[in-house]
C-alpha cells in the first residue's frame, strides 16, 4: 500500500467515525437521526451499518482533515473535497446528508454515499471513482453478507442501500446491492466466485423490473441459478418491510420468489391483453423463444405443456415451432 492510499483509507476511517458520532450523539445530527428513525431504521442498524451525518458546512471536512496533517491533494483525490475552478478554493463534497460508508470486502471504508434529507437533488451523492473506489466492482454490504451467503449458499441482490439495511433488520442478512449502477461483469464474477443461487429483489417499478430482467440474464449466462422475489406494484423492499413487517417480507417475498423463467413469463404478460389475438400470438412467440433457450429437456417439456394448456394449442405444433425458433437462433 502506497503512503497516499494509506492516507486515503485513514481519512475515510476517521470521517466514518466522526459522521457516525455526529448522527447519534450531537444536536447538529438530531434532525437526520429523526429522519432515519421515522423511516423505520433502528439504532441497531444505524450502528451495524455505521450510518452517519455530514454537517451543513462548506469546510468542515477540509478543516477536520488538514488539521490532522492530511495533504489537500490527497483529500481531493480521495473525493472528499472539491477544488473550485474559478479561485482554487476547496469545499466539502458531502454537506447536510445522511452518510452511508461504503466498505470493501475487508471492511475498510473506501467511499461514501450521502442521501439528501429532503427533496434536494441528487437524492444520493456518491464518492467519485478513485484509486481506492471502483463502482463497477463494489457490492454494498458484501463484507458483512459474505459469511451468510456462504452459510446459506444463497445471495439476495437488491437495488438500494436502504433495501439491504431493511432486509437485514428483517433477518435477511445475505443481501448486497450495486452502487446505483446496473450490474457489471465484475459484479457477476464476484458473486459467482462465492455463490450459485441468487435471488433478485429489485424495486417493483418499471425501472426495477427491466433491471431485474437484465441482471437475471447476465447471472444466468454466468451459470447462476436465479430466482426473482416479487412485491406489489410500485413498492421496494424497504417500503414493503415498513408497511407489512419483517415476517411477511421473509415469507411472502423472499421465500415466495419465483424461478427466472416464471418471472419472464410474467414480464412478457405485462401490458398485453391475452384475449386479443395479436397480443396472444406475440406472447406465445416470446415464450417459445425463451423455451428454446432452455437446455434442460424436462424443463422445456414442462413449459411447452403449460403453454399448450393455457391456450388450447397442440403440443406437436408448439414443439415444431419451438424447434424452428431454436434453429433460427443458431
Ligand atoms: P430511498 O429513496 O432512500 O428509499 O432510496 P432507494 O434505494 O429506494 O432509491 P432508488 O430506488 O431510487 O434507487 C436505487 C439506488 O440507486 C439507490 O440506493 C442509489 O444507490 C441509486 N440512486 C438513486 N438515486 C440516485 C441519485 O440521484 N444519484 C446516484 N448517483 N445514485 C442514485
Ligand atoms: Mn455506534
Ligand atoms: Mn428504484
Ligand atoms: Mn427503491
Ligand atoms: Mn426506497
Amino acid at each position: 500500500v502506497s503512503p497516499e492510499i494509506g492516507q486515503m483509507l485513514e481519512a475515510h476511517e476517521l470521517l466514518r467515525k466522526f459522521y457516525h458520532h455526529l448522527l447519534v450523539n450531537t444536536k447538529d445530527g438530531q434532525h437526520a437521526l429523526e429522519y432515519l428513525l421515522n423511516r423505520g431504521f433502528t439504532m441497531e442498524s444505524i450502528d451495524k451499518f455505521q450510518i452517519g451525518y455530514s454537517l451543513n458546512s462548506w469546510d468542515f471536512v477540509y478543516k477536520f482533515l488538514t488539521k490532522r496533517k492530511f495533504p489537500e491533494e490527497v483529500i481531493e483525490k480521495a473525493g472528499l473535497i472539491i477544488r473550485r475552478e474559478k479561485d482554487g478554493q476547496f469545499f466539502d463534497r458531502f454537506r447536510d446528508r445522511i452518510m452511508f460508508p461504503i466498505f470493501d470486502r475487508n471492511g475498510q471504508t473506501i467511499a461514501f454515499s450521502g442521501r439528501s434529507l429532503g427533496a434536494n437533488e441528487p437524492k444520493y451523492l456518491n464518492s467519485p471513482e478513485t484509486v481506492i473506489f471502483n463502482k463497477s466492482k463494489i457490492l454494498y454490504n458484501f463484507h458483512l453478507a459474505r459469511p451468510h451467503i456462504k452459510k446459506f449458499q444463497q445471495a439476495i441482490l437488491f437495488e438500494g442501500f436502504a433495501d439491504v439495511i431493511a432486509a437485514d433488520r428483517a433477518g435477511v442478512e445475505n443481501g448486497v446491492a450495486t452502487m446505483g449502477t446496473s450490474l457489471t461483469d465484475e459484479h457477476v464474477s464476484a458473486l459467482k466466485r462465492n455463490v450459485q443461487s441468487i435471488t433478485i429483489c429489485y424495486d417493483s417499478d418499471h425501472a426495477g423490473i427491466e433491471a431485474a430482467q437484465r441482471a437475471g440474464e447476465m447471472l444466468s449466462a454466468a451459470g447462476c441459478q436465479i430466482r426473482v422475489a416479487l412485491m406489489p406494484d410500485g413498492m421496494d423492499p424497504d417500503d414493503y418491510i415498513k408497511e407489512f413487517g419483517k415476517e411477511k417480507f421473509r415469507k411472502e417475498v423472499i421465500d415466495a420468489s419465483v424461478t427466472f423463467m416464471a418471472f419472464k413469463l410474467l414480464y412478457y404478460r405485462r401490458g398485453k391483453r391475452l384475449h386479443d389475438e395479436g397480443d396472444r400470438l406475440l406472447y406465445i412467440e416470446e415464450v417459445l423463444a425463451e423455451i428454446s433457450k432452455l437446455d434442460n429437456a424436462v424443463e422445456k417439456d414442462h413449459y411447452l405443456r403449460q403453454l399448450a394448456n393455457e391456450f388450447s394449442l397442440s403440443l406437436e405444433a408448439l414443439n415444431e415451432q419451438q424447434r424452428q425458433v431454436s434453429f433460427a437462433e443458431k
